[in-house]
């Protein structure tokens, strides 16, 4: 099985449920106070770890206890923390959620998490990285290291999933190294211009980062699932119906699904689906992290699911890429 190598953040989540989003210079009195582990980085570790991947992160935390904390909670989902950084006299990256009726608003203070640097990315792909292996990013760690890292990866051959969030703006060279994107609309609208309220729009702003040279584009659309195109391969997958708790850590629970469908051989249309029913899953509970599903309950919701011996042999990666 191919491994997944992290790039990515950690932060601990605190968030609390209110009835609305505050306005400007008002305090508002909300309710149910939660304190967990999150960081959309450590989010699709944990979610790949616990889909059944082979997981290492590479990351920094402060030396402080959220940063401990966190570091518990990737290794108690089996993610490979011997590159996992603890930093003296930066504190650990933490995020401000105010949830309102399942969605969610998310202020940053990245501490730790811009601390590593290119040369950091690319000792740690010196020593674990093999062609074929995956290589996982998201945009809430040092953006240069982000962008080298994928270069980095691409070169030596590893396939490069990229979620593209917190969007910024992405040099064209860049997409160039990267296999899969990964976005939501409002990433999408501010990646490409086009903000995808229909399918037509939707594909058209997925063939504008094909031709930037990205070989497979995911668009998560919440409620209304996700678009997928890859080559002449367009997917619309629609997720199962929950009652939704908190959306949180819910797109990555998809991203991270993804790359352990990729490590394990799946192809993209069973991807997609795991991708799509661990997504929802997440939903129904409260949380990031601890809101991501087992490979079991995925499998319940798939209700046929990808048997047992497909999931235990390494394969050609998705199909279509
Ligand atoms: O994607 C959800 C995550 O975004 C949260 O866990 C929060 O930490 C922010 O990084």
């Amino acid at each position: 099985m191919s491994k997944v190598i992290v790039f990515g953040s950690l932060n601990m989540d605190l968030t609390i449920e209110c009835d609305r989003m505050p306005r400007m210079g008002e305090t508002l009195t909300g309710r149910n106070f939660l304190l967990n582990a999150g960081g959309k980085g450590a989010n699709q570790a944990v979610a790949a770890a616990r889909l059944g991947a082979d997981v290492h992160m590479l990351g920094a935390v402060g030396a402080d206890v959220f940063g401990d904390s966190l570091r518990a909670s990737l290794e108690q989902a089996g993610v490979d923390c011997g590159r996992l950084q603890r930093i003296e006299g930066t504190p650990t990256g933490v995020a401000s959620i105010t949830r309102v009726a399942g969605d969610n608003c998310i202020v940053l203070d990245p501490g730790a998490n811009h601390v590593l640097r290119p040369k950091d990315v690319k000792a740690a792909l010196d020593e674990l990285a093999h062609p074929g292996d995956i290589f996982l990013t998201q945009l809430e760690c040092d953006i240069p290291s982000t962008f080298a890292g994928l270069a980095e990866a691409h070169r030596r051959g590893l396939y490069t999933i990229f979620n593209s969030a917190p969007a910024v703006s992405v040099p064209r060279e860049t997409w160039k190294s990267v296999d899969l994107v990964c976005l939501n609309e409002t990433e999408c609208e501010i990646v490409t211009g086009v903000f995808p309220d229909s399918d037509d729009a939707a594909r058209r702003a997925m063939e504008l980062l094909v031709s930037w040279g990205v070989s497979t584009v995911a668009l998560t659309l919440g409620a209304q699932g996700s678009r997928v195109l890859s080559g002449d391969t367009w997917i619309v997958s629609l997720p199962p119906s929950v009652e939704v708790v908190d959306t949180t850590g819910a797109g990555d629970t998809y991203i991270g699904a993804l790359a352990m469908a990729r490590a394990r051989g799946l192809s993209l249309e069973e991807a997609i689906a795991w991708a799509t029913h661990a997504s929802a899953l997440a939903c129904t509970r409260l949380g990031a992290q601890q809101a991501i599903p087992s490979a079991s309950d995925v499998m319940s919701s798939l209700g046929t699911g990808v048997p047992e011996d497909k999931m235990s042999s390494p394969g050609t990666g998705l199909a279509g890429d």
